[in-house]
């Protein structure tokens, strides 16, 4: 169907004056006496197009179209006289594409996030998903170009796994057999499965992500992980979208640095990129919230141990739900109280004890605690987590016999320290959490269009 798109007209003035065929919805729709106007959206833009259509000279004109309707029309686009509208389209024809009866859930604005959440097939049409999803598509693209401009190479990592990559026991079980009691035993189950093995989705694509950089130097992976945590948040989700870069002949400086150089690029980019959709989020999501991003680019991010962390949480004054003491994991309330009241801004958090962390990450001279690094964000907390990866053949053994893991599943994994281990490292970062950073939007729910969360799937 040959249209021209929304965000066009308004992009490009030289337009007013020529006849244009657009299509979309109708967002709103009043009568006067000679005139109709019709508010048309078609998802290209936060901006809707006015149609002003002329009762009298339309003789087949009937009755304007309820809010939901699906549109053609045709005619001469005018400067608006209406100064909220800037461009108006003075319609020759126009064709119902398809009717929108009065039981529509979105006849009215202003609707809540939580009313909107049951309804994931029409929230999309709202200003608020619209510009979510606008963001996000943006952040996206600039993501691969920041690694595609480095010299990273993308590649794929399975989503159908046989190890558990952060071993918390997080892994929703893949599998082809349903509920029987003709199995012996769990292994005999397993062995008659589908792979012959127990297996599950991938919680990360990091070990793989690291047989990737030990060929080829650099790269990223950017796609969904699955998390089996019963962390009913508005941070968690059960499937989230996870960009793991991998880099070899790094330490967990050089990992810093690149989060850091990563982040600012991204948000740059978006705030060049999407002007209407930042001014939309600043007005009705978070007021400051572009001059709250263009201070974070603009400054060094914080860097502080975790055992500083802790001194500086216990020295606080604050009363915090869980107890804070060397040794236990940062809950969001700490990790919000360091980024939002100690440096007011956007810190890492580095070395923390190897009890709390995953078997992979390098250990440090202490004896206490590893190279593992997390990004804090005010209003989030942790979007990024990452560490240097312990490259000792014997050292990484011994951390995976401590915590009574199976060698044998990650013999592959183990050969990288055998075959010219080098130092690397690399991070996690949270695609939604970054996104809810980026917008102001509280709830990781209304940052993807179809959230996966304990007790809910839709
Ligand atoms: O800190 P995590 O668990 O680290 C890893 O998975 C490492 N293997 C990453 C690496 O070094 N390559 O997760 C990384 C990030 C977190 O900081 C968070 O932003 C996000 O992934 N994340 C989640 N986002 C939404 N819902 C969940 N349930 C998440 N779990 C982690």
């Amino acid at each position: 169907m040959k249209h021209t798109d929304i965000k066009e007209i308004f992009a490009d003035k030289e337009l007013v004056g020529q006849e244009v065929t657009v299509c979309g919805w109708v967002r709103t729709s009043r009568n006067s006496k000679n005139v109709a106007f019709i508010e048309l959206n078609d998802g290209t833009t936060l901006k809707n197009i006015q149609l002003v259509v002329d009762k009298a000279a339309d003789p087949d004109y009937k009755d304007i179209p309820r809010v939901g309707t699906s549109l053609k029309a045709q005619g001469k686009l005018v400067e608006a006289r209406n100064n909220s509208v800037e461009i108006a389209l003075e319609p020759k024809d126009i064709t119902v594409l398809g009717e929108c009866p009065q039981d529509y859930p979105l006849q009215k604005k202003g609707h809540t996030l939580e009313f909107l959440r049951t309804m994931p097939h029409l929230r999309g049409r709202t200003n608020t998903f619209n510009a979510v999803m606008r963001v996000r598509s943006v952040l996206a693209e600039a993501i691969h170009q920041y690694y595609q401009d480095r010299n990273y190479v993308y590649v794929n990592t399975p989503l159908i796994t046989g190890s558990d990559c952060e071993g918390a026991g997080e892994m929703f079980g893949v599998t082809t057999i349903g509920f029987s009691q003709d199995y012996k035993s769990e292994e005999d189950y397993y062995a008659n499965d589908f792979f012959g093995r127990r297996a599950g989705l991938s919680v990360s694509g990091q070990l793989e992500g690291e047989v990737a950089a030990m060929a080829m130097g650099k790269i990223y992976t950017f796609g969904p992980s699955f998390r089996a945590e019963n962390s009913n948040t508005p941070k968690h989700l059960a499937e989230f979208w996870h960009v793991e870069p991998e880099i070899a002949f790094a330490e967990l400086p050089d990992i810093i640095e690149i989060a850091e150089d990563m982040v600012k690029t991204v948000i740059r980019t978006v705030l060049d990129k999407c002007p209407d959709e930042m001014a939309f989020f600043d007005k009705h999501f978070e007021n400051g919230l572009i001059a709250r991003l263009e201070e974070l680019i603009s400054h060094d991010f914080g860097t502080v141990t975790y055992t500083e962390a802790i001194k500086l949480l216990q020295e606080s004054g604050e009363k915090f739900v869980y107890p804070v003491e060397w040794g236990c994991d940062l809950q969001t309330e700490h990790e919000r109280y360091i980024s939002e009241k100690v440096f007011k801004k956007a810190v890492f958090v580095t070395d923390y004890p190897k009890e709390i962390k995953s078997f992979y990450m390098k250990q440090n001279p202490d004896g206490k605690t590893v190279a593992a690094v997390d990004l804090l964000v005010p209003g989030v907390g942790e979007i990024i987590g990452g560490s240097e990866r312990e490259a000792d053949y014997n050292k990484l053994i011994a951390a995976m016999e401590e915590r009574g893991m199976n060698l044998d599943l990650y013999s592959d994994y183990l050969d990288l320290r055998k075959f010219g281990s080098v130092p690397h490292g690399g991070f996690g970062l949270g695609f939604e959490r970054l996104i809810m950073y980026v917008t102001g939007v509280q709830n990781i729910r209304d940052v993807i269009l179809y959230p996966r969360t304990v007790g809910s799937i839709r």
